[in-house]
């Protein structure tokens, strides 16, 4: 293990009607006026918006409208929220949604706090925000764990950029696995995917063994591929879904990061590809992983055979490579570029850009160059 801190900021309320049990402990320690956030709708579908509405009327509080965040969220989006912020006053965000509202509302409590640009400040000087507005996050769509952490991953379209800007964690999270039963089939595998690339990605950072973040990350890696199977069986099994929200939870809570270096390095690739294309973020990282492993499969033979044998019950790495490609084939999600819905066509100048743009991991099984990353993002086509 290497030296770490450890510091949780998030209080979770986990299970069925836990919105209101948090609402009651939590809204009264926050300011009047609340901003509500929310994305292209579906919260209006479900019922999830009404309810609320009603829980912050019960409240007592003012409620302030932000809609439109879309998947993949904007800088501009960003700054729509944070002008916002500042002229309502609001005193607390509720961000209602997937990993999209929830980042982009990390980002808009930093920003509406700040006098300067937030990208202009974390990229330019290296600085990174010590306050925002006070938020608490209910997630309606599992996967990303971004209700988990600080951390935003949000798109600069004028800069083609897809990466990470630091803001503000909410203080409290509600998990309610009955709110992601309305979410459509493709988009609960692809978060479900996105949960075991986490893990996955998280453990193939380190090589040293026996460590205790690797034992947990095999454990969540082996419980979303169950649960997700369960899923394939009945898309609407609640106890299948209540299993992958705490697991998209535990993957990206710090726990599995614990004494050890991360790899990242699909994330990083399919990012960049997201800035290119809009594309999934699920989706996008079930096209890049299986290239990307066997390219690698070498580098850290005996990670990839204890993860074949704990997640896959197959024998070698290289089985265990083959074993996820057919896992993500049996989730029926995409496996080649031309198989996402993108903005653009996927051509091999767009995979050139990817691959000349995205973040290089310098620790992982191993640095990779870009054109190696080009080579695997053309395997992919
Ligand atoms: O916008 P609405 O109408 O709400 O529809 C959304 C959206 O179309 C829909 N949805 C959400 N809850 C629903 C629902 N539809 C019906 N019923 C519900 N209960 O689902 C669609 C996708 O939502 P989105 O939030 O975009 O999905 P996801 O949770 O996968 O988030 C993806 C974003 O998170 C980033 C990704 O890069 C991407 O931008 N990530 C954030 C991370 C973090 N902060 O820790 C880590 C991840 O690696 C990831 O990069
Ligand atoms: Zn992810």
């Amino acid at each position: 293990m290497d030296k770490f801190t450890f510091s949780y900021p998030v209080k979770v309320y986990f299970g069925e009607g836990s919105a209101r049990q948090a609402f009651d402990a939590e809204l009264d320690k926050v300011g009047k006026t609340v901003m509500l956030a929310f994305g292209g709708g579906s919260i209006k579908e479900n019922g999830i918006y009404d309810e609320m509405k009603e829980l912050l009327a019960q409240a007592g509080k003012k409620v302030v409208d932000f809609s439109g965040i879309m998947p993949n969220p904007t800088y501009a989006k960003v700054q729509e929220g944070a002008a916002l912020a500042r002229e309502s006053e609001v005193d607390f965000i509720l961000a209602v949604g997937g990993g999209s509202v929830i980042d982009c509302c990390k980002v808009i409590s930093a920003q509406a706090l700040l006098s300067e640009d937030i990208w202009d400040m974390e990229y330019g000087k290296g600085k990174f925000p010590t306050k925002g507005i006070p938020m608490g996050a209910v997630v309606t769509a599992s996967g990303t764990g971004a209700e988990m952490n600080a951390g935003a991953v949000i798109t600069y379209e004028e800069k083609k950029w897809k990466g990470p800007i630091f803001g503000t964690a909410a203080s409290f999270a509600v998990l309610d696995p009955f709110y992601t039963m309305s979410v459509p089939p493709m988009q609960v595998l692809s978060g479900a995917f996105d949960t075991l690339s986490h893990a996955m990605e998280t453990y193939l950072g380190s090589s040293d063994e026996d460590n205790v973040s690797d034992d947990v990350a095999l454990a969540i890696m082996r419980n979303t591929v169950i649960n997700t199977r369960r899923l394939l069986k009945n898309i609407n099994d609640v106890q299948a879904r209540s299993n992958l929200m705490w697991d998209s939870a535990m993957a990206e809570n710090g726990i599995l990061k614990c004494g050890r270096l991360t790899d990242f390095q699909v994330h990083q690739i399919e990012h960049q590809l997201g800035a290119y294309t809009d594309c999934n973020h699920g989706q996008g990282l079930s096209v890049i992983h299986p290239a990307y492993y066997r390219h690698i499969v070498k580098d850290a033979p005996e990670k990839f055979t204890r993860l074949a044998k704990v997640v896959f019950d197959v024998d070698t790495a290289e089985e265990g490579v083959d074993a996820l490609a057919r896992f993500i084939k049996e989730c029926g999600l995409p496996t080649k570029m031309n198989q996402l819905k993108s903005a653009v066509e996927i051509t091999p100048e767009v995979l050139r850009q990817v691959a000349d743009t995205c973040n290089i991991i310098k620790c992982g099984p191993r640095e990779l160059d870009r054109e190696e990353i080009y080579e695997i993002l053309m395997k992919c086509l």
